[in-house]
């Protein structure tokens, strides 16, 4: 009801969000991932739709959550997979927010069979996977807006601005690791001007929420 009477400023725009944690196998059930659980991505797809949206879409590696009501959603697993389905959908969007943690790094080889424990000790070799956030940032066009969330352990403003920078975005929302575990969200909203905004609130719809506000005043 209540949403229901909010104002609609994301009306005539559409949304597209990635989200989730993608998983990398290497063999049939295991795999490495990140321990994001995807909520602030789910947040903002359905604030998205909320805030009259014309669409949302989500692009969602695995998650525990349940689909947005008024969202479409695209489950993919790999970062790969993930790539792929942005590369096919970005023309189609105004506004691109892409909040999941990509695995940086896939397993080489992927066995077709359950690797056995019959070794000493074992490695597993690498290769990069691509940077769905960077590779848009590049194809960006001039109406679209494109934001980034960045996680880190230190050096939280300069890292993050490294990455607003390197990735050709408008907006990065900088995350402090050391936050994650607490019952509130916070974070800080930079422009690619250089505007810092703070954002702390009880949960990560009120985020998502603030996040849309913030950073469609400034467009
Ligand atoms: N991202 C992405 N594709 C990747 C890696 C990251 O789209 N392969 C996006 C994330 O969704 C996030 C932003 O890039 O919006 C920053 O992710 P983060 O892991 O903080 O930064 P990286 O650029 O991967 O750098 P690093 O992990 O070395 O800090
Ligand atoms: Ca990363």
């Amino acid at each position: 009801i209540l949403y229901s009477i909010m104002p609609k400023p994301l009306k005539g725009k559409k949304v597209l969000i990635t989200a989730g944690a993608t998983r990398e196998f290497f063999d049939p059930i295991r795999y490495i991932s990140n321990a994001s659980s995807g909520q602030m991505g789910y947040s903002l797809a359905r604030m998205a739709y909320i805030l009259g949206a014309d669409e949302v879409l989500l692009i969602s590696a695995p998650t525990n959550l349940k689909k947005p009501y008024g969202v479409n959603l695209i489950n993919v697993i790999s970062a790969l997979e993930m790539y792929n389905k942005v590369m096919e959908n970005i023309n189609n969007f105004d506004i691109i927010i892409m909040n999941a943690a990509v695995a940086d790094f896939r397993p080489a080889i992927k066995s077709n069979q359950k690797l056995k424990k019959d070794k000493e000790s074992t490695t597993l070799n690498l290769e990069p996977n691509p940077d769905i956030l960077k590779e848009t940032g590049k194809l960006k066009k001039e109406n679209q807006i494109l934001i980034g969330f960045a996680a880190e352990s230190e050096n939280i403003l300069q890292n993050s601005i490294d990455k607003l920078k390197r990735k050709n975005l408008d907006f990065i929302v900088a995350n402090d690791l050391s936050n994650f575990s607490r019952d509130f969200y916070e974070g800080i909203l930079i422009s690619k001007d250089g505007k810092k905004i703070e954002i702390k609130e009880n949960s990560k719809e009120e985020a998502a929420y603030r996040i849309f506000n913030l950073f469609l005043q400034q467009i």
